[in-house]
């Protein structure tokens, strides 16, 4: 028996009342916030994902689905940003007005050891608002995910932020966090002692114990940052504060790309498992350079819908059910069966949602599924009714019946449904 493969999942039918109320909401929020749907291909370049997110990164070393066709080499995307830079500069959308706000959702690809809400295939809400440096603008970014937390009904929520500094004061602290990890190399394992030449900042996202104490007492990049990041950072701040919202400042929030500047913000929830980060994201204004392009700020983040939906599960979160057909058909004869394939398919030319029974089964059996279903109409075809051109309509909610002609049925459902 096949099985579907290790990390990813199959959406059955009775998952899609959350899905749909997820994707809804996204599509929503982005509107409301004027963002536009922009969706790029599933796989792309290698190098595009080596230069946008980082060599040295455990997405792009250890992390990414690769394969040859042809001359290229190319990569399942393991995010979606990168990707959306590489339009952005291919579709010269530079020219449009700024910030060029859009957004996507799709399936990401990630070759990581899958457990509770960690996935190899997993769904992303992704957003970005390229070419634009103001605050405000990582404020708006913040306040699309925050919203959709609110609105799904969430408690209990962690908001953290930080500022990773820029390219004119990064290297300093990268330099203050090499001198104070160096005396204590022989304590790191494999993985951070390639770190901490590779790329420092990201020894304070360890998972590893015995790096535990050692990243409470390392330095604080708030100590290092610019005046401009300092300045940025503060007014970020600022915006949050004014509209009320609670937040951490982790001076340990470091990203697991590297193309972050400036502000980057997760959001954590409780009660899903060790994987708990519900989204990310944060500044990114060297990448478009970084790709080829004119220097371009943008500030975006990514949802995992996996973790979303773990997190409605566990909090109880009730999400409407998904349409059910207004209407069943059930006949009695040959005759009666083809009037009714001709009468399912005018009702749904006419918008009425229609189902009807297949194969040769009793009436009986016929009207069990009609209410399986969950039809709120019955439509009964037998010998009386096709005598009389008529059809024998059913209300299932009170078991009322009546006779209502062929000719008019269509006009009378519209009616009743309303
Ligand atoms: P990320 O933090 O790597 O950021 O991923 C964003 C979110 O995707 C995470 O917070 C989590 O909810 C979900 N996620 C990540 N890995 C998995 C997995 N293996 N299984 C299930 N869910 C997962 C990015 O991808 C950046 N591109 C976000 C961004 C956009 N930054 C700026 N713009």
């Amino acid at each position: 028996m096949y099985k579907a493969p290790r990390g990813t999942h199959d959406i059955l039918p009775e998952e899609w009342p959350y899905w749909e109320r997820v994707m809804n909401l996204c599509h929503d929020l982005a509107g409301r916030y004027g963002y536009e749907r922009l969706e790029t291909p599933i796989f792309e370049e290698t190098s595009l994902f080596v230069r946008g997110v980082g060599e040295g990164t455990d997405i792009v070393d250890k992390e990414m689905y690769t394969f040859r066709k042809g001359k290229s080499d190319l990569s399942l995307r393991p995010e979606c940003t990168a990707g959306t830079m590489r339009a952005y500069l291919e579709h010269g959308m530079h020219t449009r007005p700024k910030p060029v706000k859009v957004y996507s959702l799709g399936s990401i690809f990630r070759y990581d050891r899958p457990q509770a809400g960690r996935y190899r295939q997993f769904w992303q809400f992704n957003v970005e608002a390229i070419g634009e440096i103001d605050p405000a603008v990582d404020v708006e970014i913040m306040s699309i995910a925050w919203q959709v937390f609110k609105e799904l009904g969430f408690q209990g929520l962690s908001f953290q932020i930080n500022s990773t500094g820029c390219p004119r004061c990064r290297p300093e602290y990268e330099n203050q966090l090499r001198l104070y990890y160096r005396p204590h190399e022989n304590r790191l394992d494999g993985d951070d002692r390639r770190r901490l030449d590779k790329n420092p900042l990201r020894l304070l996202d360890s998972k590893s114990p015995k790096a535990q104490p050692l990243i409470a007492g390392a330095p604080k990049i708030s100590d290092y940052i610019c005046e401009e990041c300092t300045k940025h950072f503060m007014t970020v701040r600022r915006y949050l504060e004014i509209l009320d919202r609670s937040y951490t400042v982790n001076h340990r929030l470091v990203r697991g790309l590297d193309y972050y500047t400036k502000t980057v913000f997760e959001v954590y929830a409780e009660g899903i498992g060790a994987q708990n980060a519900l989204c990310g994201g944060g500044r990114y204004d060297g990448l478009i350079e970084e790709l080829g392009g004119k220097p371009t700020p943008g500030v975006g983040f990514a949802m995992g819908l996996e973790r979303v939906i773990l997190l409605m599960k566990e909090q109880n979160i009730v999400v409407p059910d998904l349409p059910r057909p207004a209407v069943y058909l059930v006949y009695l004869g040959d005759e009666a069966k083809l009037s009714a394939v001709r009468l399912s398919e005018s009702l749904r030319d006419a918008k009425i949602g229609a189902q009807m029974a297949f194969g040769s089964r009793s009436l009986g059996a016929q009207m069990k599924a009609a209410n399986r279903a969950g039809a709120r109409f019955v439509l009964m075809l037998g010998e009386d009714e096709l005598a009389q051109e008529s059809v024998t309509l059913r209300d299932m909610a009170d078991g009322s019946q009546e006779l209502v002609l062929l000719a008019q049925v269509t006009a009378r459902l519209k009616d009743d449904i309303g």
